[in-house]
């Protein structure tokens, strides 16, 4: 079901584009955040939001990975599998995220929380391994850090906890953590803590040379 609200933004995102259609995407991506995935009722309104035929915007949803037609776990974890991030150990992250969640690639966990997913190269080779949480990047991930993720995740309790408490940090190195937002869990101490002991420890090899 479409509300009035989403029709509204709908409408709004329309309005910033000298041609109704150039906004497909993004209210595609509106209405995948307001249902979780897009329905044919989202299709029908996007469609008749930009002056499209369904099977228009439906041809554009099953182009994309980004879209889904299926309902999928609120916290959907994506991990590159692609050749940077395959030469720097994303099969060892993603089997360590199937064992620690119970699941298997492309799978749902039965209480609907954790999708887990691989995913072609993320744009973010150069901090190879990356993976997404809910669209955010962390990157040079190990299994350590992605185990403290999903402690974090755990402990955070929902969604909506997690995306408005939760950043990625950019120390100019694109290092797997989350923001000082939510500084007293000791999942986000771990992983700073982790952090600062590798800069320093990079630090002091840079000292060496
Ligand atoms: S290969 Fe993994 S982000 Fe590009």
């Amino acid at each position: 079901m479409i509300g009035e609200e989403v029709q509204v933004r709908l409408r709004e995102i329309v309005s910033r584009y000298p041609s109704a259609r150039s906004a497909m995407l993004p209210c595609l991506h509106l209405v995948q955040e307001e249902q979780g995935y897009i329905t044919p009722e989202g299709i029908i309104a996007v469609a008749e939001a930009i002056g499209a035929k369904p099977d228009e915007v439906e041809s554009v949803v099953t182009f994309y990975s980004m879209y889904t037609e299926e309902p999928k776990g609120r916290c959907v974890i994506k991990v590159c599998t692609s050749i940077a991030c395959y030469l720097r150990g994303c099969d060892d992250v993603l089997a360590h995220l199937e064992q620690r969640l119970g699941i298997r690639k492309g799978e749902t966990s039965s209480d609907g929380r954790f999708t887990l997913e691989a995913a072609e190269c993320l744009a973010a080779c150069g901090m190879a391994p990356a993976m997404q949480v809910n669209g955010r990047f962390f990157e040079n991930v190990t299994t350590e850090s992605a185990d403290t993720l999903v402690d974090y995740l755990v402990s955070a309790g929902d969604t909506a906890a997690l995306t408005s408490a939760w950043q990625p940090v950019s120390d100019g190195r694109g290092m797997a953590t989350v923001s000082r937002l939510d500084a007293a869990n000791p999942a986000v101490e771990a992983v700073e803590a982790a952090d600062t002991a590798d800069t320093t420890a990079q630090q002091n090899g840079a000292h060496e040379r």
